[in-house]
């Protein structure tokens, strides 16, 4: 069942590129996006407003990138809230707001009752979720289903990766049906999206270096995560999945909030994880990262770098540097993630820990 792997979520994160691929199989058509689930009148699209992405836990982390995404490419304000907060402190909604309700079970009952609520209020609800009839899809006015096939580690991987593929459907379909973006430069996004699946095997392929650093790791007990711009829901999502099942102490920080008090917590030989987006996207963007990276270097932080491959600038300041390939700003967080996640199965594993089942939590939960 686990496919020769040790435990459940290491099969999932090496499905991981053919699950992004499902994720996208069959949406070109004739040059232009066809989501078919999304059964809402185009008109209705195109009043929108403003986009409120509803979601818990790792899908949290999803909408954050979906937010950078949509904003980008169709000018929308758009917030991410966690469900639970959203539900209970009196939101503004109305008829031209739409709410993207993200979850991979479909069953979590915080995100079930942000959607009633939405609803109640006149919003319209689409659900990105990968378990067809559930719940949450049911309630919704259309759903995009993720396509990524069942996932049974509690630890979320491959759905991930596939709610953040489908929230770029989403937002390119809606860039074209209000026509932010022309046919040719949606084409183009599409083709290296398309891409992203063969860049996903050649970062599990070179998976031995995160593999022997997280058999290095077993004694941390507190480990830093730090980006901008997409890497900063991908920092947000590497610390959780180290809470989450090796049961240490991990936080994700945006990169720039740094001197505003995380910086304190810097001693000698304190792990940091450092996201760093690729230096041929907004370059402001890659050299303030870099400075981060100096910054926490100079403080004693032993630095474990993220970083585009041929990206010489952060070498200086790595203790480490793990290699992605080169992509879009924007897609990169389809890559940084998954050394993140092999960071935390390897290092759980090491420890002998129940990797799939970790102690006080449950797949899909299904109480408020
Ligand atoms: O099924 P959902 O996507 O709605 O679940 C939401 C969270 O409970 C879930 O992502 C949780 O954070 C994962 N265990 C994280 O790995």
């Amino acid at each position: 069942q686990k496919g020769g792997y040790p435990s459940f979520m290491a099969k999932e994160i090496h499905e991981q590129a053919g699950a992004v691929a499902d994720t996208l199989l069959g949406r070109l058509s004739d040059g232009s996006l066809q989501l078919d689930e999304m059964d809402i009148d185009p008109s209705v699209l195109r009043s929108v407003d403003k986009i409120v992405v509803v979601a818990c836990g790792t899908a949290a982390n999803a909408g954050e990138v979906a937010k950078y995404a949509i904003e980008h490419w169709c000018r929308i304000p758009t917030e991410v809230e966690l469900a639970h907060e959203f539900r209970y402190r009196d939101p503004v909604v109305t008829e031209k707001t739409l709410v993207v309700a993200i979850s991979q079970s479909g069953e979590t009952m915080d995100t079930l009752m942000a959607v009633r609520h939405a609803r109640e209020q006149g919003a319209k609800v689409v659900a990105i979720c990968n378990t067809r009839g559930s719940t949450i899809p049911r309630e919704s006015d259309a759903a995009l289903y993720l396509h990524v096939g069942p996932e049974i580690a509690v630890a979320s991987t491959k759905a991930y990766l596939g709610q953040i593929a489908a929230c770029y459907l989403l937002g390119l379909f809606l860039a074209q049906v209000r026509g932010n973006l022309y046919p040719d430069e949606i084409a183009a996004l599409m083709a290296d999206l398309e891409q992203i699946p063969d860049q996903i095997q050649q970062v599990l392929d070179n998976s031995g270096q995160i593999e022997q650093l997280a058999a290095d790791m077993q004694d941390a007990n507190s480990v830093l995560f730090l980006g901008r711009h997409v890497g900063y829901p991908t920092a947000m999502e590497g610390a959780l999945k180290l809470k989450e099942i090796a049961y240490i102490h991990a936080e994700g920080f945006a990169a720039g909030e740094l001197k505003h008090g995380p910086i304190a917590l810097v001693e000698e030989g304190q792990p940091v994880f450092v996201i760093v987006p690729s230096p041929h996207g907004r370059h402001s963007l890659h050299s303030k990262v870099v400075s981060n990276i100096q910054e926490v270097r100079a403080r004693g932080a032993r630095t474990l770098v993220i970083a585009e491959e041929g990206d010489d600038a952060v070498l200086p300041y790595a203790d480490e540097v793990i290699r992605v390939p080169a992509t879009r700003t924007l897609f990169a967080a389809l890559l940084t993630v998954i050394p993140l996640q092999i960071f935390s199965c390897e290092l759980a594993t090491a420890k002998g820990l129940d990797v799939d089942q970790p102690r006080n939590l449950a797949k899909s939960v299904t109480v408020e």
